[in-house]
């Protein structure tokens, strides 16, 4: 991530030296690098070029307007999971052509929202949710385009609750129940099956399980003999958090995804979420106590799990930096916890760190995907501020929330 990196022990983000930003800005707080965000998305969308896929941002991982907007200006579409996220999308000005919708359980306020704004894929996930799109449709007098989501029954190496992609999982239809789907779907007068889609889970670091699914797929339409419009391959392409991960090789991959859409003469759809955003923020925090355990010294830091969640639900591994470099030492291990009254609220332990004292600032790194958009008011604590570097210059993107708005609900 060369957009956030240190200048002589200073760490800085873009052009922005992260220690002269804390005069500003009242801990703890997102920081993004925009420039990160779009070199993501132009690397991304460089590497399947050849088939010029639709590029379907996953706003779960990321759902603040003003990132949107940003992806939106440079031919981002979006992946929607809620009416909520479809409207912060239209919002942000993504045009409905290009908004796909997913999720297993969408409401008929949310069916109904997405049909009024025509937007381009209704990803269905049961034959009942087709049931009853068709249903809404019909009072609507409209015919909807679809997608159906396949479940291709393949373990992706992952951790065990983001993955997807499994008979287990709920996500999807069998193979064999989608195949009768499909051979029926006439049978529904005011649906369009226009596409068919599959994402088997997230953090994934092989390439192996996307090429098995291209595997699946190719099966899928032999048997059915459908020619899709589209084919949502959705994301899952993992970022390295740790320094000794592989990272993802994505050159092959794509060698096959165009040869797949050349055979089935079809558009190509991805939904990434956290290629695009994980890598591009850090969470910035203080160090509100030093205190220390009968083996270890704990940092506590004024930022927690209801902030950034990723490390007590997945126990993901995310570093933390200092926002000053120093070469001293610090005596002993030491775990940088934070402030809510769960054991899970902490985050990473060191064996050795470099010397740290209490009120000295710390960032958490890798949190750009699924951080504010997993945070919550757990313990009653405001939703924290998200602040965005645009090469020399800040500006706030979201607000600390107003405590008092918090406690009048
Ligand atoms: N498409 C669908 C249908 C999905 O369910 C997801 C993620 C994505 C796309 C985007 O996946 P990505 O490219 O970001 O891997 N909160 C977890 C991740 C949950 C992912 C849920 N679905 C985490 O923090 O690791």
């Amino acid at each position: 991530m060369s957009f956030i990196r240190y200048k002589k022990n200073n760490l800085f983000v873009e052009n922005v030296s992260v220690k002269r930003l804390l005069s500003k800005f009242n801990t703890p707080f997102y920081l993004y690098s925009e420039s990160g965000i779009i070199k993501n998305y132009n690397l991304f969308s460089n590497n399947f070029k050849k088939s010029k896929p639709l590029i379907c941002f996953s706003v779960k991982a990321n759902s603040n307007i003003q990132i949107l907007k940003v992806l939106k200006k440079i031919g981002s579409g979006a992946d929607v999971v809620s009416g909520g996220e479809l409207l912060r999308v239209i919002k942000s000005g993504i045009k409905p052509n290009k908004i796909v919708f997913s999720g297993v359980g969408k409401t008929e306020e949310e069916i109904r929202l997405a049909i009024k704004n025509n937007i381009l894929l209704i990803n269905v996930e049961s034959e009942n949710e087709a049931l009853l799109i068709n249903k809404i449709a019909g009072k609507l007098k409209k015919k909807i385009a679809i997608g159906i989501r396949l479940n291709p029954d393949i373990n992706a190496p992952t951790h065990k609750k983001i993955s997807t992609g499994k008979a287990e999982d709920k996500f999807g239809l069998s193979k064999t129940n989608l195949i009768s789907f499909c051979l029926n779907s006439k049978k529904l007068k005011n649906l369009r099956l226009n596409a068919i889609s599959v994402h088997i889970g997230s953090q994934i670091l092989s390439e192996n399980p996307f090429k098995k699914t291209l595997k699946v797929l190719e099966e899928i339409i032999k048997k059915t003999k459908i020619n899709f419009k589209f084919v949502d391959l959705g994301g899952g392409f993992g970022i390295t958090y740790k320094k000794k991960e592989r990272k993802i090789n994505l050159k092959n991959y794509s060698n096959l995804v165009e040869k797949f859409r050349k055979k089935h003469n079809c558009n190509i759809i991805f939904e990434p979420g956290r290629a695009i955003v994980g890598d591009t923020a850090i969470l910035v925090s203080k160090v509100q106590y030093l205190k220390k355990g009968s083996n270890k010294t704990f940092a506590i830091l004024n930022a927690g799990m209801n902030d950034f969640m990723r490390v007590a639900l997945y126990d993901a591994v995310h570093n933390i930096m200092p926002v000053v470099k120093n070469s001293k030492k610090n005596k002993g291990p030491l775990e940088f916890v934070g402030p809510i009254c769960e054991t899970t609220c902490k985050f990473i332990k060191y064996n050795k760190y470099q010397k740290l004292n209490q009120s000295d600032y710390v960032a958490i790194s890798d949190v750009g995907a699924y951080g504010a958009s997993l945070s919550s008011n757990y313990n009653t604590k405001p939703l924290i501020a998200e602040v965005i570097i645009n090469k020399s210059k800040s500006r706030v993107i979201r607000k600390k929330q107003d405590i008092k708005s918090l406690i009048n609900q």
